[in-house]
């Protein structure tokens, strides 16, 4: 069993920084391949609360080594603040190892980012402005600044100053802002490298020598399928592979160590930001989902947008992901609800639909057809095993198997760790 992949299977925020704390304990590394602190992981022990942001959510195990793969893009500003914040909670993040090819996010990113959705206009991403999508646009343009420079302060330098002429040029001329001074960027980020600079590594020699030796690699995916550069809801993405395929890129790990695709979906749906949500509730049940599901942003504090469960959205993360497990999450969210709608198809121009339309504009016109399941209606947070769940709850979890193809290995009933149901793990 020595690599297991994690990826959310709707538009993020399945519960992944739940899960990932959970399984890590039998794991010796935890790894975050793509995205950065446009995560929010949520992890809960009793009346411990972390929100992780770019740190792995293996990082509680004092015997787990959390790594932060090439696929990551990392503002250091932040994950220094993230780090101390850990370290007042009892957290050391002493252990953590960071890519020397992960991606930095410079300053002028963040102000990329805010400037370039202002332009949007009413076609705005509503991304999380922290600088994602500029810093993997400097990626694939090659004029991006890695992690390992920080280790190199003359090379740093010369690639600072050139990133700075091109960018104050942009920053000032086409977007009117503020423009950066090389020296006061290179005092700050040399200040960084301070803190950081042991812990950046080759993480590919080190993630391939442990399995090689054995040891047992957890993958923690960040954001969602629908979220993936090119398997998503184009151009309502994110800027990386959130996808399983996304594991063996952002790591340089092969292939062939991933033996288990883990795809987690909560028992409804939920979105942040702009984009197409076939089953979106705008009604009394979409504002039941908000307020037990309490779901507002972890990283923005923005409402999420809640709907019913897409059966077609699931089958397609199957596929793309190559899922081996389900982790059904938020379950006990349902525990009120008299009746249930899983979303079968969709009904696009008067055409019955069962899979992902290819187009953005079928997708945007995709009316969901409904099939309806009885509720339960009863408190299911105190359940530990499948047979404890009350009839409806277990047909409700068979049916997403049957409707996704997909066995569902692992049933989350609340948000603390031990709140989980473990089926077939
Ligand atoms: P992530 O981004 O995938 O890690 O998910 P988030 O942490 O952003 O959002 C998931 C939210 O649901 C967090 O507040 C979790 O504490 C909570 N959560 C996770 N699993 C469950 C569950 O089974 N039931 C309930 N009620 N809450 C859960
Ligand atoms: P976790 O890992 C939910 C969304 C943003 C926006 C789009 C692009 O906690 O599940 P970006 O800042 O990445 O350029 O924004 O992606 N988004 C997320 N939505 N959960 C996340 O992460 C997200 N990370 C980004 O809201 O729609
Ligand atoms: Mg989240």
């Amino acid at each position: 069993m020595p690599g297991t992949v994690l990826v959310g299977a709707q538009w993020g925020d399945e519960g992944k920084g739940k899960i990932t704390d959970l399984l890590a304990r039998d794991f010796d590394y935890v790894v975050r391949f793509q995205g950065g602190n446009n995560a929010g992981h949520t992890v809960v022990h009793g009346d411990k609360h972390l929100a992780l942001h770019l740190v792995p959510s293996g990082v509680m195990y004092d015997d787990v080594v959390p790594v932060i793969g090439n696929g990551c893009v990392v503002d250091p500003k932040v994950l220094l603040n993230e780090i101390d914040t850990l370290a007042e909670s009892g957290v050391s993040a002493e252990r953590l190892v960071i890519s020397s090819h992960a991606q930095m996010i410079m300053p002028w990113h963040i102000d990329l980012d805010g400037a370039s959705e202002k332009n949007l206009g009413t076609q705005k991403i509503g991304t999380t402005k922290r600088g994602i999508g500029p810093t993997y646009q400097d990626k694939a343009q090659r004029t991006g600044m890695r992690m390992g420079d920080l280790l190199d302060p003359e090379y740093f330098r010369e690639r600072l100053e050139a990133a700075i002429a091109s960018k104050n040029i942009l920053l000032k001329d086409v977007y009117g802002l503020d423009t950066y001074d090389v020296d006061a960027v290179y005092d700050e980020y040399m200040g960084y490298a301070k803190r950081l600079g042991s812990h950046i590594a080759d993480t590919v020699t080190l993630l391939n020598d442990a399995m090689e030796a054995g040891k047992n690699v957890f993958f923690e995916g960040a954001q969602g399928t629908l979220l993936d550069i090119d398997h998503g809801t184009y151009p309502f993405v994110t800027s990386s592979s959130t996808t399983a395929a996304g594991a063996s890129t952002g790591s340089g790990v092969g292939m062939k160590w991933i033996n288990r695709v883990v795809g987690i979906t909560k028992a409804y749906l939920t979105r942040v930001g702009s984009g197409p949500f076939p089953t979106e509730l705008n009604d009394e049940v979409g504002e039941l989902l908000t307020t037990v599901g309490a779901e507002f942003g972890v990283t923005t504090g923005r409402r999420r947008r809640c709907g019913w469960f897409d059966g077609v959205i699931i089958k397609y993360a199957a596929r793309v992901n190559g899922l081996t497990d389900i982790c059904l999450t938020k379950l006990d969210v349902l525990d009120s609800l008299e009746t249930i709608k899983i979303c079968v198809a969709y009904d696009i121009d008067g055409k019955r639909v069962e899979s992902l339309p290819d187009s953005l504009k079928d997708f945007t016109n995709a009316k969901p057809i409904y099939e309806e399941l009885p509720g339960w209606c009863e408190d299911i947070t105190g359940c530990r095993k499948f047979e404890d769940l009350p009839a409806n709850a277990q047909a409700y979890v068979k049916r997403i198997e049957e409707i996704s193809g997909v066995k569902v290995s692992i049933v989350a009933v609340g948000p603390d760790r031990d709140q989980t149901i473990m089926r077939s793990w």
